[in-house]
């Protein structure tokens, strides 16, 4: 497609007589909020000094000078201190349906990403403990960066680095040989794991020869004693059954499962390297990185002083692991804030391991705010945490009271249903930027007049009842593109041409949320052009183009909430 920004940038670096940069001007260029104000505006305010004239003066010198076809600009404007762009929209409208009708439901997939490998580090609940809502976030968060990366054609590897290791397993080994027989972990393993745990953790703290037989079995489970291995590798087992019901609701899928336990044999490398480092340094016992000269004031533990690695360690001997067996371009984290530190740690010692430059660069924490559930809900149930499958169950029950109301007749209120609920969770989790805490909030986010998934899904339907009523499809070809002009078109047409360059902003900055946005932005244009455009009218060259049109809306409203993880419903 015509790179209309591109275009435009060339004219302005022919047509200036300083020196600036395309970079430069790549980021000066605004796209005006008001139409009215032309599709691309420079602002030049920032070259009077330089110049000594007015932004103004500079502005409409610009306009003399340049030179850029009609096909591409229609007209340019001064205003104030900025130069607007019109662009031509006819050549506009020709580009974007002519690339929809070619690459249909592969719109907007692009190969920018080729030859670059981007590892994604997300969900990595905890086993023999519950997944929780911020599991719930990071999971939804990290598949949709996941399915965005492979789309624009970079190598991508999703990993789901399983906190299967750690002291309380000795604990759990111990609980389990006293009481094992008295729970079935075939059914609610995770909850039994826990009051297992529980009882052993008091038994431990009242008695100090329990505590020593839990450390033992730890030790015995590390040098690899057959019992204890197969041991852990049950509660692991049943742990990952119980979280792949979650992973099985939301579409969720991995690459690989390499936990804790995995890198917890590849520490003494990492413990090598630093100690020939000479960064090394005994503190109270423990080994530690001290790391105040990178303005980090709490050092990174690496031996505890019994000589056992912890959590840093580990994801240590893993970004190691990760820079040799894939030679990542970016290792993104997908957490919490919460463990903000942690990664800046981390990320400050890898620089002692001697891997590359670009992988150094690569590491990248994708931090995400804390999900709240509307006031008092966190803890009910008996004291017990909600659980996210009961959660994701209860709102996929409410979207099917919801489709009973209000389209009795629909046939598999099931599958839809599914398809509503769960969309309506992933969209709750990606439509307010990552950083920002989250509601969860069954109700609000089911509303298929809010800013939603269901409502973006229920626009999508529109289009599909729009398309299942005309007899034969217009072809591209035929279509008389003046008939798109209109105010309501043009909008759409507009965000249409725009959505490879939304993925592509989503993975500069990591943020799903930007593509949630503009799926409301395109549902919402589509809305409006739907109550102002009647689309089956007696003129069959428009309605040709209405309908073209609406079908390419289908098309890239599909594609977006595909690569959000939202499956679309054809009725609803
Ligand atoms: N298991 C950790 C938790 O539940 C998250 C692990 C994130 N990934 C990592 N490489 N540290 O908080």
């Amino acid at each position: 497609m015509i790179d209309f920004k591109h275009e435009i940038i060339n004219a302005i670096k022919k047509a200036v007589d300083f020196d600036i940069s395309e970079q430069d001007l790549h980021k000066y260029i605004e796209k005006p909020k008001n139409s009215a104000n032309g599709d691309y505006a420079f602002p030049c305010f920032s070259f009077a000094k330089q110049l000594k004239k007015s932004p103004q003066e500079i502005a409409e010198n610009l306009k003399q000078k340049i030179k850029i076809s009609p096909e591409y600009v229609q007209e340019i404007k001064v205003s104030g201190p900025y130069l607007n762009f019109y662009i031509n929209k006819i050549t506009l409208t020709q580009e974007v349906l002519n690339e929809i009708s070619k690459n249909q439901e592969n719109y907007g997939k692009s190969k920018i990403g080729e030859g670059k490998t981007i590892v994604i580090d997300y969900s990595a609940p905890n086993i023999a403990k519950p997944f929780h809502i911020g599991h719930l976030k990071t999971t939804v968060i990290g598949g949709a960066l996941y399915n965005i990366y492979k789309y624009l054609g970079y190598n991508t590897i999703g990993e789901n680095f399983l906190g299967d290791y750690g002291t309380q397993f000795g604990k759990l080994i111990e609980g389990y040989k006293r009481w094992g027989k008295d729970y079935d972990l075939t059914q609610n393993p995770i909850d039994k794991l826990g009051e297992i745990y529980k009882r052993i953790n008091d038994l431990c703290s009242e008695d100090e020869q329990v505590l020593e037989a839990a450390r033992e079995d730890f030790k015995q489970l590390e040098n690899g004693k057959e019992e204890y291995v197969e041991l852990w590798k049950k509660f692991r087992d049943v742990s990952i059954k119980e979280f792949q019901k979650i992973y099985d609701l939301l579409g969720s899928h991995f690459d690989s499962w390499k936990g804790e336990a995995f890198y917890a044999t590849k520490t003494d490398e990492v413990i090598q390297i630093l100690q020939e480092s000479g960064r090394l340094v005994e503190s109270n016992g423990a080994k530690v990185v001290d790391l105040t000269d990178e303005g980090i004031d709490t050092p990174c533990i690496i031996c505890k002083s019994n000589g056992s690695t912890i959590y840093a360690t580990r994801d240590l001997a893993a970004i190691l692991y990760r820079a040799r067996t894939y030679d990542f371009d970016k290792c993104l984290y997908v957490t919490s804030y919460e463990q903000n530190l942690h990664f800046k740690q981390i990320f400050a010692v890898a620089k002692l391991l001697g891997i590359k430059e670009k992988c150094i660069k690569g590491l990248k924490h994708v931090s995400y705010g804390m999900v709240r559930l509307p006031s008092g809900k966190m803890s009910t149930r008996a004291g017990n945490f909600v659980k996210v499958e009961d959660l994701l169950h209860e709102t996929i029950e409410e979207a099917k009271k919801i489709i009973e109301e209000k389209n009795p007749d629909l046939s598999n209120k099931e599958e839809v249903a599914k398809k509503v609920g769960i969309g309506a969770v992933i969209f709750n989790s990606l439509a307010t930027s990552r950083n920002k805490d989250e509601i969860f909030d069954i109700k609000a986010m089911l509303n298929f007049q809010g800013e939603t998934g269901p409502y973006i899904q229920y626009m999508y339907v529109r289009t599909k009842s729009v398309l299942e009523k005309i007899e034969k499809r217009p072809k591209f070809e035929q279509l008389k593109l003046e008939n798109l002009q209109d105010e309501y078109s043009i909008a759409i047409i507009k965000l249409l041409y725009d959505f490879e360059n939304i993925l592509v902003e989503v993975t500069e900055k990591e943020e799903p949320s930007i593509l949630a946005r503009y799926l409301l932005d395109l549902a919402k244009a589509y809305s409006v052009f739907y109550n102002e455009n009647r689309i089956i009218v007696e003129d069959e060259e428009v309605k040709n183009a209405r309908v073209y049109l609406t079908a390419c809306v289908s098309k890239v409203l599909k594609i977006g909430a595909n690569l959000l993880g939202i499956d679309m419903p054809n009725k609803m």
